[in-house]
């Protein structure tokens, strides 16, 4: 979002969306937990599913529902208004790393089915479907990760003590934002992103390039196979991306981050995990609703640590993240926040050596 490349009124329906977010998120919210907590008497429901209908009644609840549905809809017509003939994804001419696009590949139907997170169309289809993706995640993270705080700090709390990598592989790559820190990280490993998006993978390219890293990245279905040698990476990384993922998909990214690892290889995806906080899980099960992303209450009420060990892995535990910049926490609970905020957590685990 650079205030010199946009005009006025495209700039002031971003900045509205934004503030619109903000607010829904430290001012609505905390009144919703305030109100359901008098209504309750101080003796709120220790589980989600009896606090629902008490925070459903409460008066702000509709202001607050909606704002969710609406603030993500208008965002996504401020971003496409803002970018409307923006350039297509000019390719690198001598790349140092490279691009491979499966024109065969076979988009599931549970992908093409929805427009993930309300975006019109979903980010595949176009090069603008990209465009669009890449400035409407920023007002998605409250812009709070314009510089990627949120993806350096997985990086290097997650990430951080691999040794000497030889090859490490990102699942779910996107436009490269969760990639091209590893390749910074460990500039002598090959660093592999894998996506289903081809404009996503173009934008993915080009970005890598501008910055004069050297990615591999490679369209294919990672739930299924990313097209890559087995026993070959030290570490499989996913970020954002479980919760996207219906049933037997979710079984099969475990199923490949366990083929691509050696022995001894490191698996983390960052996610969301249920905070134990039932007015929190409610809002985590019907942001789900709201932001068709209909597989994330089914991904967090699975059990994920025994799908990591059927697939074969060890030590498997979540832990929590804190996306404004600590990262990783050292146990499965979140620092106290008055405001509405993703429950982010980490999924690790180890391929036995
Ligand atoms: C929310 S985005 C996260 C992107 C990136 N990891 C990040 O943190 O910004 C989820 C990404 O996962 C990709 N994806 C979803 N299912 C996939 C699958 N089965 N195989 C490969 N990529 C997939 C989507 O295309 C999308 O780019």
């Amino acid at each position: 979002m650079s205030a010199t490349t946009l005009d006025h009124a495209a700039r002031a329906d971003l900045d509205f969306v934004l503030t619109w977010r903000r607010r829904w998120a430290d001012r609505i919210w905390p009144v919703l937990v305030e109100q359901t907590d008098v209504a309750t008497e101080g003796n709120r429901p220790a589980d989600r599913k009896a606090v629902t209908p008490v925070a459903q009644a409460q008066p702000v609840y509709p202001w607050f529902a909606w704002s969710e549905r609406a603030s993500q809809k208008a965002l996504w017509r401020a971003v496409s208004d803002a970018l409307e003939g923006a350039p297509a994804i000019e390719l690198p001419k001598d790349p140092i790393g490279s691009l491979t696009l499966d024109p065969e590949l076979k988009l599931p139907e549970w992908y093409t089915d929805w427009d993930i997170h309300v975006q019109p169309g979903g980010i595949w289809r176009a090069d603008a479907s990209a465009h669009v993706y890449e400035l409407g995640a920023k007002l998605v993270m409250l812009g709070g990760n314009d510089d990627y705080t949120f993806h350096r700090a997985f990086t290097e709390t997650c990430a951080g003590d691999l040794g000497a990598p030889a090859r490490i592989v990102d699942l779910g790559c996107g436009f490269g934002k969760s990639t091209w820190p590893f390749k910074r990280a460990y500039p002598d490993a090959e660093v592999i992103g894998v996506d289903l998006a081809a404009p996503c993978l173009r934008m993915a390219h080009a970005k890598t390039e501008a910055l004069g890293l050297a990615v591999h990245y490679r369209q294919a279905d990672a739930t299924v196979n990313t097209g890559l040698e087995a026993g070959t990476a030290d570490f499989v990384a996913s970020t954002m991306v479980i919760h996207e993922l219906p049933q037997p998909a979710l079984r099969g990214i475990f199923a490949e981050a366990a083929r691509l690892l050696k022995p001894g290889g490191r698996l983390a995806f960052l996610d969301f995990h249920f905070m134990g906080d039932p007015m929190r899980d409610l809002a985590a099960v019907e942001h789900g609703a709201r932001n068709n992303e209909p597989f994330m209450p089914g991904m967090m009420a699975s059990d994920t640590v025994a799908m990591a060990r059927e697939a074969g892995f060890a030590h498997a535990a979540w832990t929590a993240f804190d996306e404004r910049g600590a990262g990783r926490l050292p146990e499965l609970a979140w620092p106290k926040r008055r405001e509405w905020h993703f429950p982010w957590a980490v999924l690790e685990a180890e391929m036995p050596k």
